[in-house]
């Protein structure tokens, strides 16, 4: 779309990057997550409004994609891909690094099994790193990659919640559809090789890690619980609330804001991108306007996350407790 078509978005974000410009921060980013992109209802145009803010914010130094990234839902493989690439196309084309969590929807292995359809044309792990892990320097689909500012050094984890087993039936048909997991041998990376470094650490995943106090995991019908618990995800709990240079960890999958403290860790997730009030608990959308979509610029200052909102909801802003030179525990134990 022109710059001139793009302006029911772009009008709204002029105070937003005025918003974004005071906060000053030394590292900024965005956070797109679950855009679950058709060919016929795109959010196309979110993303390439985002240029709009990037030709202001030059400080934004890259994309993360939270992952469902398009029209699983349709019937036809071909179609499917070809949502897939143009959502990627679009956000390739921003000229920043993009980054990719993958969703429990993009193999689409759940929709063909609800649907009866030939699991055999499923997206398999090496088609979705070819698709979405244009940055991603590994023969996984999980990575971190390591970034240095004015502020310190961070390293970004890019964690692959759909790493299960893809064995075949009898039938030569993929039997787990939806499931969410983390693999023995990621989880051992992660361990191992992602938290092990002096940088301070944020940690991407489709799913949250954990599931509890998350809401629009319970609660329907203002809260819907989408699915299953991360299988794996106990094992990362344990770790990220050990490592305390993990300042805070980000996912999409719920479709609902959420910002929530697991002691000093907080665990935030973003609306979907997509045009769809997912449940009666989340904000209003309309076609034609700016709550079209809703995506995130993050703004990492010292021990304060900023995240300024483009589109539907509102902005949020996160304590790193784990940033800050008087630690957490000297709050409640004195002496
Ligand atoms: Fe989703």
């Amino acid at each position: 779309m022109t710059a001139e078509e793009l302006r029911y978005l772009t009008d709204h974000y002029d105070e937003k990057i005025a918003q974004i410009k005071k906060i000053g921060a030394p590292l900024n980013f965005i956070f797109i997550t679950d855009q679950h992109n058709e060919l016929a209802n795109s959010v196309v145009p979110a993303v390439e409004s985002m240029r709009y803010i990037l030709e202001r914010c030059p400080e934004i130094r890259f994309l993360v994609s939270g992952g469902d990234i398009g029209n699983d839902y349709h019937a036809d493989p071909a179609e499917m891909r070809a949502s897939y690439r143009r959502i990627m196309d679009a956000m390739y084309a921003l000229n920043i690094p993009v980054h990719c969590c993958i969703g429990n929807h993009d193999d689409g292995i759940g929709n063909m099994i609800d649907h009866h359809l030939d699991t055999r044309n499923a997206i398999l792990p090496d088609e979705m790193r070819a698709i979405c892990g244009k940055y991603n320097p590994t023969d996984n689909n999980y990575y971190y990659t390591d970034i240095d500012t004015d502020g310190g050094g961070y390293r970004f984890v890019f964690l692959d919640c759909t790493d299960k087993p893809y064995l075949t039936d009898k039938n030569g048909q993929y039997p787990f559809g939806w499931r969410l997991e983390i693999s023995n041998e990621q989880a051992e990376w992660f361990e191992n090789d992602a938290l092990n470094t002096d940088r301070s650490i944020f940690v991407f995943g489709h799913s949250p890690l954990s599931n509890a106090g998350i809401w629009g995991t319970e609660g329907k019908p203002d809260g819907i619980k989408p699915y299953d618990d991360l299988l794996g995800g106990p094992r990362l709990t344990f770790h990220v609330r050990q490592c305390k240079k993990v300042l805070a960890l980000f996912a999409g999958h719920v479709h609902y804001d959420n910002v929530r403290y697991d002691g000093d860790l907080p665990q935030i997730t973003t609306l979907c991108a997509m045009l769809q009030q997912w449940a009666p608990g989340c904000p209003e959308r309309t076609a034609g306007t700016v709550t079209e979509t809703a995506f995130d610029v993050v703004s990492v200052k010292g021990d304060t996350m900023y995240l300024t909102r483009f589109g539907a909801g509102a902005d949020r802003r996160v304590d790193l407790l784990r940033a800050r030179p008087s630690n957490y525990n000297r709050i409640y134990y004195k002496g």
